[in-house]
């Protein structure tokens, strides 16, 4: 019996109030469809079937490179029972079909494989959750006799007072055999109070053949929550933020207040690092062993030696930090910037595109731009590498030991020769020589006895 897996997407999410496709919506910052699709593959089925409809040339080219996915249009969406029905030729009679529905997307690899345990013995099984406020959501009916067993699902809408007090409900995903699904489909009907095909009817037509049905609950029910709103996902968000904050914590990361924490990609991390509150990681974030993060940070794709600091407000982006550098605060290090052991960056200071060797200094308030420096530079505040002409960009170089004075302008292309000197608030418009003292001509006058206006 081969595994084919059937993820519903074609609605069009009216009720998130936005033009996107409501399966593109992101949890951290990865579409819900994508999580949905993560979450399949790791069950290793034979295809895998999307159904789509609403803006579907947007949803197909978000994943025109993902070549294991199978599109299948569902024209009008008629409901999630006429959803399946659209992918019925694709399935053989001898199929294990897994359903899941594009917009419930923290479903985890561990119960996908309960739920696959249970299915064994079954025609038909579900998987539940138990709810705090089941309100929106299709209701689990049991037989009332001793057997306890699963007779049908009830939506919210067509729900009598008696049967909205039921917490056990339907997640959105079962599994069922193909010859199953495929003889109770085109019963379904659409009499109900949202004139829809309903896929969870087919659990009381199941039921009334005496199939037998079993069930997984999942352990916590947010692991289902469908997100149909946008707060439901802010809901999800927090609720897959917190979860990776407790692993990573259980790793031995200290989050100095992990509901103030966000990855949105993959973090590694040495031992006895500390993260303070409001850091936003993305991409891909490698710390070393005992890096310090300050408040307030965002790091993207970023790659840290040992024992680097970050300090407060600092934005980093596609740049690997070796060990003992630091860091900011108020600082922006941007694409392409590779710092050496022991280089500092101080406040307010740019970098873009720049190789800053070991042990040297950008202090205070500067940009360097497209530049090489070597190591024991020192920059002094409020130098500038003149990198652009409004057309093309230039390079800087500035040699192991060169020292340049505070507000000064580098006009590149420009080299600056070991342990040069250049005079604060010199503009150089030629290469400075090795281990001399370079300054632009300059005159102090005093007027005496003038007067200031009044
Ligand atoms: C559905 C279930 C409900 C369950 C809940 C869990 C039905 C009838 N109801 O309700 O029992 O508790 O999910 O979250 O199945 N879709 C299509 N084509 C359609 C209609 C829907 O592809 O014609 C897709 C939607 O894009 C969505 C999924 O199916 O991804 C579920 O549809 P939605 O309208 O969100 O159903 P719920 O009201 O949430
Ligand atoms: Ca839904």
């Amino acid at each position: 019996m081969s595994l084919k897996v059937i993820i519903l997407a074609a609605g069009q999410g009216t009720r998130m109030c936005s033009s996107l496709p409501k399966v593109l919506h992101t949890i951290s910052e990865k579409p819900m469809l994508s999580w949905v699709i993560g979450a399949a593959r790791s069950l290793d089925p034979t295809g895998i079937y999307i159904i789509y409809g609403h803006q579907g040339d947007r949803l197909r080219e978000a994943y025109s490179f993902e070549t294991d996915l199978t599109w299948v249009y569902q024209a009008e969406q008629l409901g999630t029972g006429h959803a399946v029905l659209q992918a019925l030729p694709h399935i053989d009679d001898n199929d294990h079909v897994l359903i899941l529905s594009g917009d419930v997307p923290m479903i985890s690899q561990h119960s996908l494989k309960r739920l696959h345990e249970v299915a064994i013995e079954a025609d038909l099984s579900l998987l539940l959750a138990d709810c705090y406020d089941p309100s929106g959501l299709g209701r689990i009916l049991r037989d009332t006799d001793s057997s306890d067993a699963i007779v049908g699902i009830v939506e919210e809408k067509d729900a009598t007072p008696e049967q909205k007090l039921i917490s056990e409900i339907y997640s959105g995903t079962m599994l069922i055999k193909a010859k199953l699904l495929k003889t109770l489909l085109p019963t379904l009907s659409n009499q109900n109070a949202q004139a829809e095909y309903y896929l969870t009817e087919v659990i009381a037509l199941a039921a009334q053949q005496s199939c037998t049905i079993t069930s997984y609950c999942v352990p916590f029910e947010l692991e289902v929550q469908g997100v149909n709103t946008k707060l439901q996902q802010a809901i999800v968000e927090r609720f897959h933020q917190r979860n990776q904050a407790d692993r990573f914590m259980l790793q031995g990361l200290t989050l100095l207040d992990p509901q103030r924490f966000d990855s949105r990609g993959t973090l590694s991390f040495g031992q006895d690092c500390v993260v303070d509150v409001n850091v936003i990681f993305k991409g891909n974030v490698k710390l070393g062993a005992h890096c310090h993060i300050g408040p307030n940070c965002i790091l993207e794709n970023v790659t840290l030696g040992d024992n680097v600091e970050i300090k407060a407000n600092s934005v980093i982006e596609d740049a690997i930090i070796d060990a003992h550098c630091t860091v900011g605060p108020f600082a922006r290090i941007r694409p392409g910037t590779h710092l050496n052991e022991h280089a500092k960056i101080g406040n307010f200071v740019e970098v873009k595109k720049s190789t800053i060797g070991a042990h040297s200094k950008v202090s205070h308030l500067s940009y360097i731009g497209d530049a090489t420096l070597g190591n024991d530079v020192n920059i002094g505040a409020g130098t500038i590498t003149c990198n652009y002409d409004g057309v093309n960009k230039f390079q800087t170089v500035i040699e192991n030991g060169a020292f340049i004075g505070s507000n000064t302008s580098l006009i590149a292309p420009i080299k600056i020769g070991e342990h040069a000197v250049v005079g604060a608030g010199t503009t150089l418009v030629k290469d400075a020589p090795a281990g001399a003292l370079t300054i632009n001509k300059r005159e102090q006058r005093t007027i005496e006895n003038w007067q200031r206006k009044k």
